[in-house]
């Protein structure tokens, strides 16, 4: 499952502002942040799937696309602004791209990284979403 979420923008005539506060506007508690940047022309990223991670990624800056698949459904999804959050639930096998040279992607994550969280083989994640 995954879905856009809203995220509300606290303007005035300074600029603007946007607060993300765990289990008030996302729907996870946050262990981890961390951001994908001056990714190169061209390139792939993600490929994997997370057994067990819900995430929230935002185009800060710049834009990408993220496509998804559940293993029966695919989906693609646009990133370009800073007020639109991709939260991604568990399972679902993901790959971002089309980075633009200035994109920011900032991944808001409800656990800390571990390696043994992933699946990083695609036959692998069908044969374990089938299974599950
Ligand atoms: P990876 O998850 O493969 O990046 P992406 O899916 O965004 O392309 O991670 C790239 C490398 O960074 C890999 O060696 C694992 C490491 N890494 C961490 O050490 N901590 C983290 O929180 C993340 C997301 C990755």
């Amino acid at each position: 499952m995954y879905k856009i979420i809203d995220l509300q923008i606290k303007g005035d005539y300074r600029g603007s502002l946007i607060a993300i506060e765990e289990n008030v506007n996302i729907p996870f508690s946050i262990k981890r942040i961390y951001y994908i940047f001056d990714t190169k022309h061209g390139v792939t990223r993600g490929q994997h799937a997370h057994i067990n991670l819900k995430q929230l990624l935002i185009a800060v800056n710049g834009s990408c696309t993220v496509s998804l698949d559940d293993g029966k459904n695919k989906g693609c999804v646009k990133l370009n602004s800073p007020s639109s959050g991709l939260f991604i639930e568990k399972m679902l096998w993901r790959e971002m791209y089309d980075f633009s040279n200035d994109c920011v992607l900032l991944v808001l994550a409800n656990k800390e990284y571990s390696e043994s969280d992933y699946l990083r083989n695609y036959s692998e994640f069908l044969k374990y979403v089938n299974n599950v």
